[in-house]
């Protein structure tokens, strides 16, 4: 047995199939049940203790030869084949990559944010968990206001008051702190306010905030920036119209409207027939407010606004469910400009 253990080991090292069918001709010579090596493993069974451990050792030897031969070949010749059933063709145009899309609500923003940097305003923000002077007080809310209340506003604490700010105007304090006029500053930030969830409000959004503090800034000032404004944003034929109206925080306080570009006046589903779209609330600084952060309101004025990004961003693309903005659906977000 042992001669014939060495004359094997001698035909599979000198054994070399050169394809598929040579392969399986030496599995099943040496290895497939029936083959020479199992039927020598048969054998040893039937002899003697003492010849088995001399026989045993080289057989098994012969055995992981055969084996790792095996998967030698087997890894070479499929390695062969693969190169020439795909070969590389270098000079195919490569797959792109998928291209990410702006956020719609960052379209917008970059866009009010060009329009009124031509205007000289920079850009500010400030922080969106806040405290009771900053978002209310100094902003000349009363004690009572109804935005103080629980079921308004999301609260981090009472007593201190610390709380998700419910506008952007908070940085009108933030600014008007630490910077005297001449002060030009827009701020765009998320804001937060304790509403259920639906088509039409959201427990977060966005808004812009404008700011200009400054000797002899008048009403005139505020109607003319922010009907500038309108004609850049939504096209050179647009009118708007002011509504008196109230906040805390400006006096005299006006509600700004745009003349609907969807229907040009005629009445549709998006300016609910009127004609008219409400687009921002703005007014004159409140001298208090000022005076709130030490600014001498004998000596300055300014106006404000302060715009939701959200509802600017449904008017622009058509876009009719406030909530298709924070679901990141793909199937959404890819129809807006590509990340460049
Ligand atoms: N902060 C107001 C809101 O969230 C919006 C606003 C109105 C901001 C008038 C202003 C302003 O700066 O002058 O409803």
């Amino acid at each position: 047995m042992l001669e014939q253990i060495k004359s094997l080991q001698k035909e599979i090292a000198s054994t070399l199939p050169a394809n598929a069918g040579e392969l399986e001709a030496f599995r099943l010579r040496f290895l497939s049940r029936k083959g020479l090596i199992p039927t020598l493993f048969d054998n040893l069974k039937l002899l003697a203790p003492a010849e088995k451990k001399d026989i045993g050792r080289p057989l098994n030897e012969l055995k992981q030869l055969a084996e790792s031969r095996l998967k030698e070949w087997t890894e070479a010749l499929g390695a062969v084949k693969d190169n020439t059933q795909a070969p590389v063709d270098l000079t195919l145009p490569v797959i792109p990559d998928a291209i990410g899309t702006m956020h719609p609500l960052n379209l917008t923003r970059y866009r009010i944010i060009e329009i009124f940097e031509r205007l000289g305003f920079n850009v500010a923000d400030g922080p969106e968990i806040e405290d009771d002077w900053h978002n209310f007080s100094a902003l000349n809310f009363p004690e009572n206001h109804p935005a103080r209340e629980m079921q308004d506003t999301f609260f981090v604490s009472r007593n201190p008051d610390v709380l998700l700010r419910t506008h952007t105007s908070n940085v009108q304090i933030r600014l008007m702190e630490k910077q005297r006029p001449p002060i030009r500053a827009i701020m765009p930030g998320r804001v937060y306010r304790n509403e259920a969830i639906s088509a039409r409000a959201h427990c977060f959004f966005h808004q812009v905030e404008g700011l200009y503090v400054d000797t002899n800034v008048s009403f005139a000032d505020l109607k003319q920036t922010l009907y500038h404004f309108a004609k850049e944003m939504f096209g050179s034929e647009t009118k708007i119209r002011l509504r008196p109206s109230f906040f805390p925080f400006t006096e005299p306080s006006a509600e700004i409207d745009i003349s609907c570009f969807i229907c040009h006046g005629k009445g549709c589903n998006i300016c609910k027939q009127t004609g008219w779209v409400e687009i921002a609330g703005s007014g004159m600084v409140h001298p208090n407010v000022l005076r709130h952060v030490g600014i001498d309101p004998e000596a300055f004025t300014g106006f404000a606004f302060g715009m939701g990004i959200e509802r600017v961003t449904m008017l622009r693309y058509g876009i009719d469910d406030l909530r298709l903005f924070s679901e990141n659906d793909v199937r959404f977000l890819k129809q807006f400009k590509p990340v460049l």
